[in-house]
């Protein structure tokens, strides 16, 4: 699974980019959170369906912006998980300030030890999983047991991820066109291991823990895990377009997502729901 140390060097790359991304220079907008006002990304919007009344699991949570989102949004509990001690305690503070503690809870652990650290198999109505996701993870069909169950009987998944195909790609290998370049093999089975110091979110940032360990999931491994854990799929989404900057050759839509400049290259982003079966 990549060698060890990997949990740690991702643990302490994410713990230092939670201090960036709740700073001056992120793009994290807390605003209309706020304001009582929390709103998902443009393709999660149309997709989603309502949350009021539902019992929502968010699997990496990170600071709980989504979480504090749905729970705003009307859902009857949620429940965030991340392994980042920083990153759960602002979701903590956030969800004490904006007076949400009686309806979101926030619990750090690793995702792989998620069952043991929400002793609550089955309880939930939704499993929510978005944007930078799966990457992390080295056992995807680990992972789709998890969310299985954690499930009611006809439960749902929603997952929304960068497109696997887009992973293959990068900006540290960029061509003379100004396109990203090649970077990784779709079918990479080893930890991809990469120093980089940049954010995402904040492009002065500069990271002193910049090595990550990240795995490549091609789409029909991400189905299969699903299948394999009882889970049926409803539908599957590509999309020209996702919520970050994944590219520097990325521009903003009238929905404030990132898409290309001229007609689509490579579809950026993927997203489905799947069902727990009866
Ligand atoms: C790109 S962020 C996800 C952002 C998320 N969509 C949100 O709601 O803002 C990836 C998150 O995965 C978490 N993470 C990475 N590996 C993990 C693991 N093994 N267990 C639990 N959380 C993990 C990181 O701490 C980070 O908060």
């Amino acid at each position: 699974m990549g060698g060890e140390g990997w949990r740690e060097d991702n643990r302490a790359n994410w713990d230092e980019r939670t201090a960036v991304h709740l700073g001056p220079g992120s793009a994290y907008d807390l605003g209309p959170l706020r304001a009582g006002r929390g709103a998902l990304d443009a393709i999660v919007r149309a997709e989603l369906g309502p949350v009021a009344g539902l019992r929502v699991l968010h699997l990496q949570c990170h600071f709980g912006k989504d979480t504090l989102t749905l729970a705003q949004q009307g859902a009857a509990a949620a429940v965030g998980l991340d392994f980042s001690a920083p990153a759960i305690a602002a979701a903590r503070r956030l969800a004490e300030e904006l007076g949400l503690s009686d309806r979101a809870r926030f619990v750090e652990a690793d995702l792989y030890d998620a069952p043991r650290a929400i002793p609550e198999p089955g309880a939930f109505d939704l499993v929510f999983v978005t944007w930078g996701a799966l990457p992390w993870l080295p056992d995807l069909a680990g992972w789709a047991r998890i969310v299985a169950g954690f499930l009611r009987q006809g439960g749902r998944l929603y997952l929304a991820e960068g497109h696997p195909t887009a992973f293959v790609f990068d900006d540290a290998a960029e061509t003379p066109n100004g396109k990203p370049g090649w970077y990784a093999p779709y079918f990479e089975r080893e930890a991809v291991v990469m120093d980089d110091s940049t954010d995402y979110a904040d492009p002065t940032a500069r990271l002193r823990h910049a090595r990550t360990h990240t795995w490549m999931h091609p789409l029909g491994e991400v189905l299969g895990a699903l299948r394999g854990a009882g889970l049926a799929l409803d539908w599957l989404h590509e999309h020209s377009r996702l919520p970050w900057r994944m590219f520097r050759s990325l521009v903003r839509d009238a929905d404030g997502l990132f898409t290309w400049p001229d007609r689509p290259w490579l579809p950026l982003a993927f997203s489905l729901a799947a069902r727990k079966l009866d």
